[in-house]
């Protein structure tokens, strides 16, 4: 099955159906093209986002990246949930976030997308710029646990893709900036389950939690889909 036509894409639409398409007052984001904040981008700009992404497409396993089927399902999450704030830990040279950025076009949303690396977080400004997706996205080089607490809440929207021991420590840190009604989403709780029994556990156990695991590929990566409830 190609990831163009998943049942992963499907399962996403459902998801946010059940989410209850939450929105969070934007600040400071002009509108551009297109109304409501929403940016159309030109053929021009189109073209060469293809054909950068198909070469990141290369990389993936080098650049620890997602599979493209876990960047469409993230697209449509940040679209169909209206995200207007979005927080990725864990860069790498961008490629989530290109995904993550092509949704928050069609909201008018921003992503702030934290990596340690400083060579992996030039690719990713390298890789933002190219796509056309640098006015969506913010890339911060630094370590997420002190870039974290200088950024401003409530986020829509979660995208933890960092080393999987420490997620427990990042939702602890995070959670209370997440808005009530927003989701978490977690990277790799299948295939690394083992590395992070405590972040599973947590998101699984908390009566103010709702949590599910689902995997859009045969690749069994697995996502943590958590919802941080309303009441
Ligand atoms: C699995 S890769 C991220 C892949 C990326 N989300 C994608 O799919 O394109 C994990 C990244 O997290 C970064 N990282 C690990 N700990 C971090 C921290 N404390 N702060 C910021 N980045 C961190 C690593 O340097 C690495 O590039």
């Amino acid at each position: 099955m190609s990831w163009r036509n998943g049942f992963g894409a499907a399962l996403a639409a459902g998801l946010a159906l059940m989410i209850g398409f939450g929105t969070a007052a934007q600040e400071g984001k002009p509108a551009k093209k297109g109304g409501k904040g929403m940016i159309r981008p030109s053929e021009e700009v189109l073209k060469k986002r293809e054909a950068r992404m198909k070469e990141l497409e290369k990389t993936i396993s080098k650049k620890l990246n997602i599979p493209p089927t876990d960047g469409m399902f993230l697209k449509i999450m940040a679209a169909s949930t209206r995200a207007q704030k979005v927080l990725e830990i864990g860069s790498s040279n961008g490629y989530s976030a290109c995904w993550i950025g092509q949704g928050l076009e069609q909201t008018g949303g921003h992503l702030w997308t934290i990596e340690i690396d400083a060579a992996r977080a030039a690719e990713c400004r390298d890789n933002l710029k190219e796509c056309g997706l640098d006015n969506v996205v913010t890339s911060i080089e630094g370590n997420a646990f002190k870039e974290i607490p200088r950024l401003e809440g409530p986020f829509d929207m979660v995208f933890l893709d960092a080393w999987k021991t420490d997620y427990k420590r990042f939702l602890e840190l995070f959670l209370p900036m997440v808005r009530p009604g927003g989701i978490i989403i977690a990277h790799n709780t299948i295939e690394q389950a083992k590395d992070m029994p405590d972040y599973l556990e947590a998101v699984f156990q908390s009566p103010d939690l709702d949590s599910v695991t689902l995997s859009t590929t045969q690749w069994k990566k697995g996502i943590t889909i958590t919802y941080k409830r309303r009441l």
